[in-house]
């Protein structure tokens, strides 16, 4: 059911992708952003609408913020690449945007994936005016020096720290650069609906553990076809990683737990949470 609905909903953002940015000029930043915007797993994208489901949403309003955390999420993936943070040429399979186009076109395409998210939320289509200022409120808040920006800093710092950094600060440093957009993701079902979300930020806090320390794991030991980008890259980099601080197996272990948490936060819904149950599996067993 998870990997049929996620296939779904995949193609469903890639059809609000073409149809959003096919109404923008063409220039080598659009062509950029169209083109880095296709492929991935789309699970942040799935979280948003599956979340809307489970809170009877209409999927013609969920879709938009589904796309808009899509678009800021290939932002981030844009900036991380470049040369100056993790200096990437493969992503998705194909060559990064700088080295595809140039450094410049990589910085704009990322600078207007980001603010075409905030549009996206902000559409009349996404629902009720409280609706949308609370959704891009809590994105904001989610992105920036706060959240997922906070994260990559942070995780650009232990690069050079003197000393290994420990499991607290490891933990702050990933709820930040993984866990705050997947946070969001989730939540969006709940804001959409003007429900609270606490339950599914229950959920999305333990799953987006688990979901950075697998692509630690994969980091060390997947294959970089599967994966569509470059692997073994961590340890030379000197990253602060669950792996490299506790190793494989215990890595391995601690997010399995953190997936039992996940699913144990959402018993409350009952058997309709089941899809998002499933998502929180597949994401410690992907190999992409
Ligand atoms: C990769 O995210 C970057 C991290 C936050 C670990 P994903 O593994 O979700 O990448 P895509 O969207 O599927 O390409
Ligand atoms: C990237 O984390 C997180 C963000 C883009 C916010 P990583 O640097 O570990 O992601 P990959 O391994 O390059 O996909
Ligand atoms: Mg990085
Ligand atoms: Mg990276
Ligand atoms: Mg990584």
């Amino acid at each position: 059911m998870f990997r049929e609905q996620l296939a779904q909903d995949a193609a469903q953002i890639q059809d609000q992708f073409d149809l959003v940015l096919g109404a923008l000029d063409d220039l080598d930043v659009t062509r950029a952003m169209a083109y880095t915007t296709r492929g991935g797993k789309r699970l942040r994208g799935f979280l948003v609408l599956e979340s809307a489901r489970l809170h009877d949403v209409d999927v013609a309003r969920a879709i938009w913020p589904a796309t808009a955390i899509e678009a800021l999420h290939a932002y981030s993936l844009v900036h991380d690449d470049l040369p100056c943070m993790d200096d990437d040429d493969l992503r998705r399979g194909k060559p990064t945007v700088h080295v595809k186009w140039d450094e410049g076109t990589a910085v704009l395409a990322g600078d207007a994936l980001q603010t075409l998210a905030f549009e996206l939320c902000a559409r009349p289509e996404t629902g009720p005016a409280e609706v949308r200022a609370d959704l891009a409120l809590t994105l904001a808040q989610a992105s920036g020096a706060q959240g997922m920006v906070l994260g990559q800093a942070l995780d650009i710092a232990a690069e050079t720290a003197s000393a290994p950094l420990t499991l607290d600060e490891i933990t702050r440093l990933q709820a930040g650069k993984t866990g705050a957009l997947i946070e969001w993701s989730a939540c969006a079902g709940a804001r959409l609906a003007g429900a609270d979300p606490e339950q599914l930020r229950q959920y999305a806090r333990a799953l987006g553990l688990a979901f950075q320390i697998a692509d630690d794991i994969l980091d060390v030991e997947g294959d970089a076809e599967k994966a569509g980008k470059r692997l073994q890259k961590d340890a030379e980099a000197g990253k602060a990683t669950f792996v490299s601080l506790l190793g494989l197996d215990a890595a391995r272990a601690r997010a399995a737990e953190l997936v039992d948490q996940a699913c144990a936060a959402l018993d409350g819904y009952g058997p309709r949470a089941e899809t998002l149950k499933e998502a929180a599996r597949f994401v410690i067993a992907r190999d992409s």
